[in-house]
């Protein structure tokens, strides 16, 4: 498990590093996995751990890189995203897991970034490489678009999705 990936009931503040969101150059309408305003993630919104963004009603273009949860934390995150359509998700490509290879060929468009993305703390400092990398997942076509211009990695379109 990545240093990042926490165990159960340990932080989920590890901060999506701001050179990612430099090279997607989008605004989004929506933060639903925030730890509060302020935070440079470029949305127009945030729902926070207290708001419960599960819960919630999300709107327009959102980016959300989940908690953690524990094992197969992220799904119930990753179905609400499906769902919503609109936006760009960011997990840890676990391409071995169950839950991967369900999920997905849902999505419209999947970007793998070249090397290990390291993640940022509440402090400010930049965590240790990590065990395995990430994967960027669009939904609809401005995320897409987002991911394929990116320069990120190698980006790949999601011809039938289920
Ligand atoms: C992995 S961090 C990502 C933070 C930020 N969105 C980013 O991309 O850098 C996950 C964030 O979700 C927050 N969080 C945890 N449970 C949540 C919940 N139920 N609803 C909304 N946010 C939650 C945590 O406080 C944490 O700040």
């Amino acid at each position: 498990m990545s240093e990042h990936e926490n165990c159960i009931g340990a932080s989920d503040d590890w901060y999506t590093p701001p050179f990612i969101f430099d090279a997607l150059a989008l605004k989004f309408d929506l933060d639903p996995c925030s730890p509060g305003a302020n935070h440079w993630v470029p949305a127009e919104q945030v729902i926070t751990a207290q708001e419960d963004g599960l819960s919630r009603d999300w709107n327009g273009l959102v980016w959300m890189n989940p908690p953690f949860g524990g094992r197969n934390g992220q799904v119930p995150w990753l179905e609400k995203f499906i769902a919503h359509g609109n936006g760009i998700a960011l997990v840890a490509a676990r391409t071995s897991a169950g839950w991967f290879h369900d999920l997905a060929p849902q999505c419209d468009g999947l970007l793998f970034p070249k090397g290990k993305t390291k993640f940022v703390r509440p402090d400010g400092s930049i965590g240790g490489s990590p065990g395995t990398g990430v994967v960027l997942l669009a939904m609809g076509e401005t995320a897409c678009s987002a991911l394929r211009a990116s320069g990120l990695g190698m980006y790949l379109e999601i011809q039938d999705a289920a």
